[in-house]
């Protein structure tokens, strides 16, 4: 394991103001948004998206890389240039993401682990070989109050695999982004998702600390301290900031390669404000804070493109307006 290799990568990835773009929906999820837009599900037309975003004339001023899937992290421009070269001559950084996705915990009130532990340290010397230099690994978690939701199992699972591939990635000098997410659909108030999100960070850092996994080598993401969708009094952005960075505060180990949110459902507008509220109450922070946010910079962009998918600059554009909004949110602007 390369430990200054993992730690300047890792800086790297989110040397503020720039943060990471997720373009790594699977198959059926990006067929998912395809669907709902009207845009007819082909591999050619995941390609000709994945192309534009990647593409974008000025994304790397405010993108430090971008998470893969498998399917595009082989694939081409129009005219035939490797993607991965294209992030070369941007600059960017290729994530890529490696778990399989999730299952139920067998009698666990429909809780998750997610899978992909199998054959990864052969998939990971593959994607470095094709220059890949970070990977991604999300859990999830789900709150239910009533029944008691998340169970120590779960986090335990969760934590657990998580781990063991932050392991397996840092000996083929991968950066791991660990991505324990706690999902915000429910009527639980932002009390509860501090509780919860403290209770998944702790048993996760102690986790990775019993694995002996190198911190300065590694990538949290995490979701905001934030009410559930349907909770009838939701909070605002300055408790979110408030509570999110104290949670954080609390049980994250400083010297973490960097701590990057996702958008988990949020409007583009909530999760470029909540950012924007955390950078300016706190002009001073332990570690990097940034954003690797999928949906809260794709989705304007995806959804012009819908419109007229003759018109790629217009998509363009609106994807590198909305990545700069979030970078412009890291220096508190
Ligand atoms: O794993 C989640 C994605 O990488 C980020 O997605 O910002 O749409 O929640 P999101």
């Amino acid at each position: 394991m390369d430990t200054q290799f993992l730690s300047t990568e890792a800086k790297k990835l989110v040397a503020l103001p720039k943060g990471i773009l997720a373009i790594d929906e699977s198959m059926p999820t990006c067929n998912k948004r395809f669907e709902n837009l009207g845009i007819p599900t082909t591999e050619e037309n995941r390609r000709k998206y994945r192309e534009l975003l990647i593409t974008a004339p000025g994304i790397e001023e405010s993108i430090s890389g971008m998470i893969l899937f498998d399917e595009t992290i082989r694939q081409s421009t129009a005219t035939g240039i490797p993607f991965t070269e294209i992030f070369k001559q941007k600059g960017m950084s290729i994530g890529i993401k490696v778990d399989s996705g999730t299952k139920d915990i067998p009698n666990h009130d429909g809780e998750k682990f997610t899978e992909g532990l199998e054959g990864l340290n052969n998939r990971l010397v593959e994607y470095k070989n094709m220059g890949a230099s970070f990977a991604k690994w999300r859990a999830v978690i789900n709150i239910d109050m009533e029944k008691g939701l998340p169970s120590n199992e779960c986090l335990d699972i969760n934590s657990k695999s998580l781990s063991q591939y932050a392991q397996i990635a840092q000996e083929n000098n991968i950066v791991p982004i660990v991505e324990p997410e706690v999902i915000m659909d429910g009527s639980h108030t932002i009390e509860d998702s501090y509780t919860v999100t403290s209770k998944t960070l702790s048993n996760l850092f102690k986790t990775l600390k019993e694995q002996n996994i190198f911190i300065p080598g590694l990538i949290l993401k995490t979701s905001m301290v934030i009410s559930g969708n349907t909770c009838p009094v939701q909070a605002t952005t300055e408790q979110i900031a408030e509570m999110t960075v104290k949670c954080l505060k609390e049980n994250v180990p400083s010297d973490i390669g960097g701590i990057v949110f996702l958008s988990g459902g949020q409007t583009e507008q909530q999760a470029c404000d909540n950012l924007r509220m955390m950078h300016k109450m706190n002009p001073e922070l332990p570690w990097a804070l940034s954003f690797s946010y999928g949906r809260a910079i794709q989705y304007p962009a995806l959804k012009a493109w819908a419109a007229n998918m003759e018109d790629v600059a217009t998509a363009q554009n609106i994807l590198v307006e909305n990545a700069r909004n979030n970078a412009n949110a890291n220096l508190g602007k």
